[in-house]
């Protein structure tokens, strides 16, 4: 080595001792350091990250990022509380013994039909469906319960994983006879029944199809959101948590659609997107592309326009009906919020609805008032009258006992004046 005046120089001179030392020390020093942070970050998991980072549960085609009611608890605890009652969110759900509501007991566990038996058993924690083909020897593998559809108000179906594809099982069940039946429109023993977009779309948040079959029904099963959740209405909400997580003390909501601003048909359309008949003809994107606030009819409509309104099947079509009503036609506002709290269960409340109708309607001065009402004992129950519940003949099970359909009676959206033999008594 050489000094600047390019004379050569002991190594000792230049202190490379000390150099070495401070290069030792100072590796030692970083290597313990790093070695801490991670004893310390494997004895605290990264709750602080977390809580800033909340844990994504997909990601929409537009790439906004779902995260789930859990995450929306700790600051709008009362919504959340009574949003877990709601069919809304008990609408899909991974299956367990918790949620499936047929019987595995021995006895009440069976379905008959013509051609095949299904019994109902369980193993361990998973529930299965076995199949016995009459006339035939051929033994057909049992089918798990892997997701139920319908929160049981009037029945769910069930559906099944085979790799990443979905079908619908064979059985169905019924609460009003609370019994095992033949899934709708399954007329015959049918082992395959595919399940796509197009039945999902109504029953969950968010489930990202692969397209990878020609069938349409295989999904990336760990992006599957479970129940119509707050972020199906609200749009996916991973931008305002942080917001908020981060400014606790914001009293604005920042990164929220407010549903309450929208004109009126995006507010009905965030209904209608699942209550107005199929929608089967897609216009843009997939099922799951539209997100409130945006304008439905670019995205999906139905494909027999040419049905009036007065012929559509009460299941499903809500929006259909209730637009057709001059309840409707004639006021500026109504529309599913003026008698619906999208978060709580309300089902059988009838004075709360019927204050609605009497915040519209002065009974007093109306025709409704003299004969009907008088000669009957239902004055408060409007709906009983004029929202009869009738048979819907899109949606029929098979039971057992009888193999003749038997309709789900749904609630007439169509308000107005009906004959005595459709109230309800
Ligand atoms: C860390 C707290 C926090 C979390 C977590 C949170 N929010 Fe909020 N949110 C707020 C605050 C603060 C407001 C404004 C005050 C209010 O309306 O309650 C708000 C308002 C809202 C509003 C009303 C918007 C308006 O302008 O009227 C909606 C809808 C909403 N949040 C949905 C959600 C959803 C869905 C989730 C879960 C995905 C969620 N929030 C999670 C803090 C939070
Ligand atoms: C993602 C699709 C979807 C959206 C969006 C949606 N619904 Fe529903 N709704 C359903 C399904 C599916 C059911 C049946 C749930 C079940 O019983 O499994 C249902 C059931 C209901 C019920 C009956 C509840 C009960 O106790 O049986 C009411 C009332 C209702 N929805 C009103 C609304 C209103 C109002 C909106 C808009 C603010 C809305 N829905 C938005 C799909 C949806
Ligand atoms: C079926 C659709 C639907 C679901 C599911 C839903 N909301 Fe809402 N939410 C609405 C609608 C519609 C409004 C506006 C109501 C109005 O017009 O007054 C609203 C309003 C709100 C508001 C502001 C007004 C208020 O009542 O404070 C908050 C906050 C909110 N929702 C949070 C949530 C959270 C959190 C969840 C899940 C736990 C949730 N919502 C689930 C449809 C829904
Ligand atoms: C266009 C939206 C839509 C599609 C698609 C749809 N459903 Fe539904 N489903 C509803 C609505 C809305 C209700 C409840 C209210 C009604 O009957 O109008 C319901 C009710 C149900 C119920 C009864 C739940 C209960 O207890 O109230 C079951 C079970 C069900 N659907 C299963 C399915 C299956 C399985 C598929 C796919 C093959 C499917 N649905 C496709 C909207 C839909
Ligand atoms: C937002 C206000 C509003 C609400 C809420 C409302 N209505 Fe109406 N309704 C009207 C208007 C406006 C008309 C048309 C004028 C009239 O007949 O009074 C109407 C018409 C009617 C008619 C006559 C229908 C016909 O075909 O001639 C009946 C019956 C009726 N409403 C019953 C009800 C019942 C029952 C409820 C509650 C479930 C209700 N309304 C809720 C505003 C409302
Ligand atoms: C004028 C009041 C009113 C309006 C507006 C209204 N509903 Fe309803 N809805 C009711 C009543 C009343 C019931 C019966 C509740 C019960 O069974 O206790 C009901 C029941 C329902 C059910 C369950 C039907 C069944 O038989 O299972 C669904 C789904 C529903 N409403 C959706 C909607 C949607 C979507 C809209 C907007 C397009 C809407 N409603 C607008 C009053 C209304
Ligand atoms: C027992 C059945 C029954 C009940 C309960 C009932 N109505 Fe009526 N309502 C009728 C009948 C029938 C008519 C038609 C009367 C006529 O045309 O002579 C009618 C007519 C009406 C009309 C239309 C009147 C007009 O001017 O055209 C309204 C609005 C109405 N009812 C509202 C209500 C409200 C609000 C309630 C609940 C407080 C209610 N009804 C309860 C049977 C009933």
């Amino acid at each position: 080595m050489r000094n600047f005046q390019g004379r050569r120089i002991k190594k000792s001179y230049i202190y490379y001792p000390v150099t070495k030392k401070i290069i030792i020390n100072g590796s030692i020093f970083i290597l313990t350091l790093f070695v801490l942070v991670i004893v310390y970050k494997c004895k605290n998991p990264t709750r602080e990250s977390d809580y800033f980072n909340p844990n994504v549960l997909a990601t929409h085609f537009n790439g906004e990022r779902f995260v789930g009611s859990t995450t929306c608890m700790e600051c709008h605890a009362d919504i959340y509380t009574t949003h877990l009652e709601t069919a809304h969110f008990k609408s899909s759900a991974i299956a367990n013994a918790g949620n499936v509501k047929g019987s595995f007991e021995e006895g009440s566990n069976m379905l008959d039909l013509r051609d095949v038996a299904f019994e109902m058993k369980t193993n361990k924690d998973s529930l299965y469906q076995h199949t016995t083909l009459k006339n035939r020897s051929l033994k057909k593998p049992p089918s798990k319960f892997d997701i139920v559809i319908g929160s049981g108000v009037k029945g769910q179906s069930y559906l099944t994983w085979e790799n990443d594809a979905l079908y619908q099982m064979q059985v169905s069940y019924y609460t009003p006879s609370n019994e095992w039946v033949n899934s709708p429109s399954f007329p015959n023993y049918d082992y395959s029944r595919p399940i796509g977009d197009a039945c999902l779309k109504c029953h969950m948040t968010f489930a990202a199809n692969q397209n990878t079959s020609k069938q349409r029904n295989t999904f990336d099963k760990d992006r599957m959101v479970y129940g119509i959740d707050c972020e199906r209405c609200h749009r996916p909400g991973e931008k305002h948590v942080v917001y908020h997580r981060n400014n606790p003390d914001a009293k604005e909501a920042k990164y929220m659609l407010r549903l309450q601003d929208l004109p009126r048909q995006q507010r009905l359309d965030a209904c209608a997107q699942c209550h107005s008949g199929l929608r089967n003809e897609l216009l843009k994107g997939s099922p799951f592309s539209y997100l409130t606030g945006e304008v439905l009819s670019e995205y999906s409509r139905n494909n027999d326009t040419l049905t009036s309104n007065q012929n559509l099947d009460v299941h499903g079509n809500q929006y259909g009906l209730l637009s057709s009503s001059e309840c409707f036609k004639q006021s500026a506002t109504l529309d599913c919020n003026t008698c619906h709290d999208p978060h709580k269960n309300q089902r059988g409340n009838s004075n709360y609805f019927n204050s609605k109708c009497i915040g519209c309607h002065d009974v007093n001065k109306s025709r409704c008032t003299a004969e009907a009402i008088v000669q009957n004992k239902m004055q408060n129950n409007c709906i009983a009258c004029h929202m009869p519940t009738i048979a819907s003949k899109a949606m029929q099970v098979q039971l057992i006992k009888d193999s003749l359909e038997t309709s789900f009676y749904v609630r007439s959206h169509l308000i107005g004046v009906y004959a005595k033999e459709q109230w309800e008594n």
